[in-house]
């Protein structure tokens, strides 16, 4: 199968923060990929504008170090790398004052499709908005790309919505949630929309549970001070989980269109209920002693430099989505750092048939889960019985049909490409489906805010676990009271 790469329209894309982490781990080695693929037009320039005084060359130098460092040596070669450095430009600029403004304005063709990503500190957009309008640089038709974290509660997100809007449409504003430029995800919509099967059966009447589990085996190491003020329920839960439950739980939209796929997205936000204490485990790990064959692993109160800090780097929560189609069925979602294994991944676990047939065979009986694996090896996994081959009466087995997306799609399965070059692709086309709008992040805030407080009130301390384990043992119990199990986390 040979995928067809479509290039984009002409564009001059500035990348406010273009020295920083982000610009060089994701974005940039990104673009070098899209150019690599021929889906970046040569003659389209990316300008990285920062307040680090660099010349153009300066700026090609740290690119061509970001690509040998974070892109596949496969596709290396010398003369494409050079034909893409000559697309980068670079210009300093003062983001709260008015140096290197003129310049920038010199550098943008407002006559291409123009871009602006704000891969800086929230407390920036403000300035970089004002000069972008003032300087004349940005227009009706420019488009503005923005990071998480999107506020820190709903306060501080709105107040940021409404910086941006004092300036730019909502149509032009791009938020980013990169979870949904992963591959997987967005095969969420199409398993669900573009099969008969699935759709009937997926509501309360045929799925009894669903899990969602995004498990890192990183510690906040090297980023501790941020995500101390953070946590699991503001860094993961509050986007990325959000996303994935909102595009399991919505409604079909009558179009894959970006205002009806995120009309239905908010109103499965707004449907979530409150989530009660009793529902809701928070986690920190403990570092690990070194052993023979591994070495000594801070704990979080070393990582975060904190050693009070109550901070929770993992969390579980059982949720419920009230309306006629959930009903009854509670979401079960967890995420952690340096659990045991990196996994990322939707379970839905069907209900038992109303009646079995075979009588002596209730005891193996087990329900169909649909898995869906974001990652590692892409994929999804359908699990259902099947009769035990051979002989001797009729036994029940379940096995999987199971499909590694890498496998079933050949080359272009190993090729899929990285979650920030298929959006930023998407903010050239002007295509909005995959970001987040103003009122969805409100959304997820409000939601979110009061499970905060809840905790914050109570002075609750998160449970302990092992670094390298599953989790607080208290997050099993969040399940096995329910009778039900959480998937093994593997390593
Ligand atoms: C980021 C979080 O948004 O997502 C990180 O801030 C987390 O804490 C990361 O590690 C996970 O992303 P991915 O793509 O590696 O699953």
């Amino acid at each position: 199968m040979v995928s067809r790469v479509i290039p984009v329209d002409l564009f001059d894309l500035v990348i406010f923060g273009a020295t920083g982490d982000l610009a060089q781990r994701k974005i940039l080695p990104g673009l070098y990929r899209r150019f690599h693929a021929g889906q970046m037009p040569e003659g389209a320039r990316i300008i990285g504008a920062a307040r680090s005084d660099m010349d153009a060359e300066g700026f090609r130098a740290q690119v061509t170090k970001a690509i040998a460092d974070f892109v596949d040596p496969a596709k290396h070669d010398a003369a494409t790398i050079a034909a893409f450095l000559q697309s980068l430009d670079y210009v300093s600029v003062d983001a709260t004052g008015e140096g290197g403004w003129d310049s920038l304005k010199a550098k943008v063709d407002p006559a291409r499709i123009n871009a602006f990503y704000f891969s800086v500190a929230p407390m920036l957009f403000g300035p970089l908005a004002d000069r972008l309008k003032a300087h004349g640089i940005a227009g009706d038709q420019s488009r503005i790309v923005v990071e998480k974290p999107f506020g820190r509660d709903l306060a501080s997100a709105r107040a940021l919505n409404a910086t941006l809007a004092a300036h730019f449409e909502e149509s032009q504003i791009y938020r980013i949630d990169h979870y949904l430029g992963k591959e997987t995800v967005q095969n969420l919509m199409a398993v669900r929309f573009a099969n008969i099967l699935f759709e009937p059966l997926w509501n309360a009447q045929y799925i009894d549970h669903v899990q969602i589990t995004v498990a890192e085996t990183v510690g906040v190491g090297g980023r501790g001070s941020y995500y101390d003020k953070s946590g699991a329920m503001r860094d993961m839960v509050q986007n990325h989980l959000m996303q994935l439950l909102c595009l399991i739980a919505m409604e079909p939209p009558y179009h894959f269109d970006p205002d009806a796929v995120r009309d239905e997205k908010v109103k499965v936000i707004r449907a979530l209920q409150p989530v009660p204490a009793a529902d809701i485990v928070r986690g920190q790990y403990l570092g690990v002693k070194a052993t023979a064959g591994r070495a000594e692993q801070p704990g979080y109160l070393a990582d975060s430099e904190n050693p009070d800090s109550r901070t929770e780097s993992y969390i579980a929560l059982k949720v419920q989505v009230a309306n006629w189609r959930w009903q009854g069925t509670p979401f079960y979602l967890r995420t952690g750092k340096r659990l045991r294994g990196r996994a990322s991944e939707i379970a839905i676990t069907f209900k038992a048939p109303p009646h079995s047939i075979f009588d002596q065979e209730e005891a193996s009986w087990r329900e169909n889960v649909l898995v869906i694996r974001l990652q590692p090896d892409e994929g999804m996994n359908l699990k259902v019985m099947i009769k035990e081959p051979g002989p001797g009466g009729m036994r029940l087995v379940q096995v999987p049909l199971d499909m590694s997306f890498a496998e079933a799609l050949g080359e272009d399965g190993a090729d899929i490409p990285d979650a920030y070059e298929r959006l930023i692709m998407d903010v050239i086309r002007g295509n909005q489906t995959l970001f987040m709008r103003g009122d969805e992040v409100e959304a997820a805030w409000a939601w979110t805010d009061p499970i905060i407080a809840g905790w914050e009130a109570r002075g609750d301390r998160p449970r302990p676990y092992d670094a390298g384990s599953s989790g607080p043992e208290d997050a099993l119990m969040l399940m096995h009271r329910d009778g039900r199990r959480w998937r093994e986390i593997r390593e």
